[in-house]
């Protein structure tokens, strides 16, 4: 790939927190981002020089945005990929289609996961309500169904912990989404596997941070993770290799893991950027976003190497955020607001990082 120069601009699909962090990456390289959204404004909107506003299944408006763009990439997954087809076609897009299509098919994800040499979670397919009734007595309890697509934040899912809970999951997702219903995995950790890779194969990792989820959404990210973690690292980055081999990919993508009794198990995939690799902001060496920018503008990938001893991210979700002044006022304390106006319950609001040498 040749270098993308300094002065270029980038199209970013989707302005929130990851497109306005993203920008921000780019800028310090020299370049300059065109976000492409459905919304009238966002958290990129604030740090990016042009914001298109247009709906995710307008293949013509994405055409349109793309001719203004030397590339184009996204931050958020859960767009339909055959509107982008036409604009692939004309301007190169990274990550590529086929990480998009798998990342945000949670069936498709997993049967790819199982390819690369992978182990997941038992689940089954639900698409009635005689379905969920098969898969139980398939999968058993406990058990989790989830929506196949449009996932985040623990949204679209409802656990089922005896089965007598089928019938309100149930009624919380179906019908009409396809569903999947998976085995409950026991695990005393769960971690994530940021990765980059550039168009020449190259692929570099950061250290694995250890992630706590409440109600679904991530809390805190720390590293170093624990030993059993660091143990189950050799073979989740062989597995990720081969992934990112698999599909050609370039950029940075992650993977989640839960740290199970006989090594790691693959929970799902996310083609872009992501929440638990916020910390490498100010605790790597080259951060998650610029190494994505890198890898996309054919610049050479930058040092994954962490600094400090001991880094801790934790978000501040909804009301959380209040706290900024406290936040702000504390020593070696990394604030990161993401300018978002109203903070809903649940909404990522924005983040802090603490590094201790
Ligand atoms: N099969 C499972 N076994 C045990 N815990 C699970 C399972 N699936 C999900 N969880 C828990 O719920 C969290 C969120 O699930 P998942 O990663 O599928 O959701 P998501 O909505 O795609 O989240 P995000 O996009 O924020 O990562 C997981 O990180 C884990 O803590
Ligand atoms: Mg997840």
């Amino acid at each position: 790939m040749k270098p993308l120069p300094p002065g270029s601009t980038i199209g970013i699909i989707g302005g929130g927190q990851l497109g306005r962090m993203m920008a921000m990456a780019a800028a310090q390289l020299g370049y300059r981002c065109h976000i492409y959204a459905p919304e009238a404004s966002g958290p990129a909107s604030d740090v990016s020089a042009k914001w298109v506003q247009g709906r995710y299944d307008d293949a013509q408006a994405l055409l349109a945005f793309a001719k203004g763009v030397s590339v184009v990439t996204f931050e958020f997954e859960n767009i339909e990929p055959a509107p982008l087809k036409p604009l692939a076609a004309k301007t190169p897009l990274y990550p590529p289609l086929s990480a998009l299509e798998i990342g945000q098919d949670r069936i498709r994800e997993k049967r790819f996961a199982a390819d690369c040499g992978g182990r997941t979670a038992d689940w089954a397919e639900v698409n009635s309500r005689a379905d969920l009734d098969i898969a139980l007595v398939k999968i058993g309890v406990p058990a989790i169904l989830k929506t196949v697509r449009f996932g985040y934040d623990g949204k679209g899912q409802a656990r089922i912990m005896r089965p007598e809970d089928a019938d309100a999951a149930w009624e919380a997702l179906g019908p009409g989404a396809p569903l999947i219903l998976e085995a409950m995995v026991p695990f005393q950790h769960e971690f994530s596997l940021i990765v980059a890779r550039d168009s020449a194969g190259r692929v570099a990792f950061y250290d694995v941070p250890a992630n706590v989820h409440k109600d679904g959404i991530l809390a805190q990210s720390t590293v170093p993770a624990p030993d059993p973690v660091l143990e189950q690292v050799p073979a989740a980055r062989s597995f990720a290799r081969k992934l990112a081999e698999k599909l050609d990919y370039v950029g940075v993508f992650t993977i989640e893991f839960f740290a199970g009794k006989e090594g790691p198990v693959f929970n799902e995939m996310a083609p872009r950027v992501h929440n638990s690799g916020h910390w490498t902001i100010e605790g790597a060496e080259t951060s998650q976003f610029e190494n994505h920018f890198r890898a996309i503008t054919g610049l050479p990938l930058g040092s994954t190497k962490t600094r400090g001893k001991m880094i801790q991210m934790d978000n501040l979700i909804g009301d959380q955020a209040d706290d900024w002044l406290e936040l702000a006022a504390e020593p070696g304390v990394h604030l990161h607001l993401y300018g978002k106006h109203e903070a809903r319950p649940g909404r990522k609001m924005g983040h802090v990082t603490r590094i201790s040498e």
